[in-house]
């Protein structure tokens, strides 16, 4: 009892570490029906606000600069980052490509300012001033891109760090952040990203931890994808893309999932997507993910999506991955952990609770 008393006065009197800081995210206007949720959080750069999507498959805090054409920097609503006397630009000037929402990129130059979010404050944040940003950025309806891949990746850009190990290396959180959605009665779509740790609120039960499988990503194994009574992938690796409403996964490993899921292959409006009959979806099955000796379920209910009288499955193939891309419809059950102090991710039942 003395022992214990006495190291939590040391750590208080040691470490600077603050208790979590919450960011409430919205979701956004529906732009392409069949990319149909977003979730944007506010971030001050500057004396400017910026909407970001919080993207854990990115390294790089991207903002588009005033001159900026591309078409997505031409999409009704943009805030473009002006640069003040405040703004430091360099010291390289060279154009980098960085890629932003896994399948997106932005090309720009090296700039700084002073970063706000929620009560968390640095007098210094490197970001990607961009030049030029792909259609995603509209299509999702943000200003920007704030990447969230694992700290210490050594893969961002002008080694800049992420906004979240910005505030990890001032001393002002924990190494550890986690992503809860809620549905409010109403059926609006709610988020927060809590940096620093879990609201006790947010999740129940306890955290089942699976290491993460290397030092420069947030992959961890999964160890099979059930559909029904059969394990139609085993031992793969995946991670929680908050870039993505669905899984996403290579093609002919999702393929076999859609074919157990009992789906039809079609193209609508030029996108390939696998199709249910709405009045059938009481027949699909559940989709059992198992990670860490654990299964996590999801009923048609929630994997199956719907755009007015289309149902279609939440399992999407694409040809330039070999990892599982677990996105929001997984979320909105399970609140994922993202504990990089510790090397590992951590899921929980999510509540309702905002
Ligand atoms: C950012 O935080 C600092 C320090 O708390 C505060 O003085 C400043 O007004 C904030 N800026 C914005 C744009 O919110
Ligand atoms: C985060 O905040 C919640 C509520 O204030 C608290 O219960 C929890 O212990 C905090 N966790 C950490 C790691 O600070
Ligand atoms: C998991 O299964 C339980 C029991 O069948 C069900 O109540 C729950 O809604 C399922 N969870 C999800 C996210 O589908
Ligand atoms: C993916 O690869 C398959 C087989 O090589 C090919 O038939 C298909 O057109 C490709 N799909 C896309 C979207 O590139």
């Amino acid at each position: 009892m003395k022992f214990t008393l006495r190291a939590a006065i040391v750590v208080a009197v040691f470490c600077a570490v603050s208790a979590n800081v919450t960011v409430p995210l919205k979701r956004k206007r529906i732009v392409n029906e069949y990319i149909n949720t977003q979730y944007v959080g506010e971030i001050a750069v500057g004396q400017q606000t910026f909407e970001v999507v919080f993207d854990t498959s990115s390294y790089n805090l991207v903002l588009p600069c005033e001159s900026c054409l591309s078409p997505a920097c031409q999409c009704p609503g943009t805030a473009k980052y002006q640069k003040t006397s405040n703004t430091k630009c360099g010291p390289s000037n060279e154009v980098v490509s960085v890629p932003i929402l896994d399948t997106g990129c932005a090309k720009g130059t090296q700039a700084s300012d002073c970063l706000n979010i929620s009560s968390l404050y640095a007098p210094e944040q490197g970001f990607v001033l961009a030049t030029d940003i792909s259609i995603e950025i509209c299509i999702l309806g943000a200003d920007g891109v704030a990447g969230l891949g694992r700290p210490g990746s050594g893969k961002a850009a002008f080694n800049q760090p992420t906004v979240f190990e910005t505030f990890v290396n001032l001393h002002e959180i924990e190494c550890v952040f986690t992503i809860h959605h809620a549905r409010l009665p109403n059926g609006d779509h709610y988020g927060v990203i809590t940096f620093g740790g879990v609201i006790e609120s947010y999740y129940t039960g306890e955290f089942t931890c699976v290491p993460l499988v290397d030092d420069s990503t947030w992959n961890f194994k999964l160890d099979f994808l059930r559909v029904g009574n059969d394990d139609v992938i085993t031992d793969a690796i995946a991670f929680i893309d908050s870039s993505k409403n669905v899984v996403v996964g290579p093609t002919l490993e999702i393929n076999k999932i859609n074919e157990a899921l009992g789906c039809t292959n079609t193209v609508i409006s030029d996108i390939n997507i696998c199709q249910f009959d709405c009045s059938q979806l009481g027949l699909v099955p559940d989709v059992i993910f198992g990670i860490g000796e654990k299964n996590f379920n999801i009923s048609a209910e929630y994997h199956v999506q719907q755009n007015g009288d289309v149902c279609y499955s939440g399992f999407s193939p694409c040809n330039e991955t070999n990892v599982y891309h677990i996105g929001d419809f997984f979320i909105d059950h399970y609140l994922p952990k993202f504990d990089s102090g510790n090397k590992r991710m951590g899921f929980a039942i999510s509540t309702e609770n905002l």
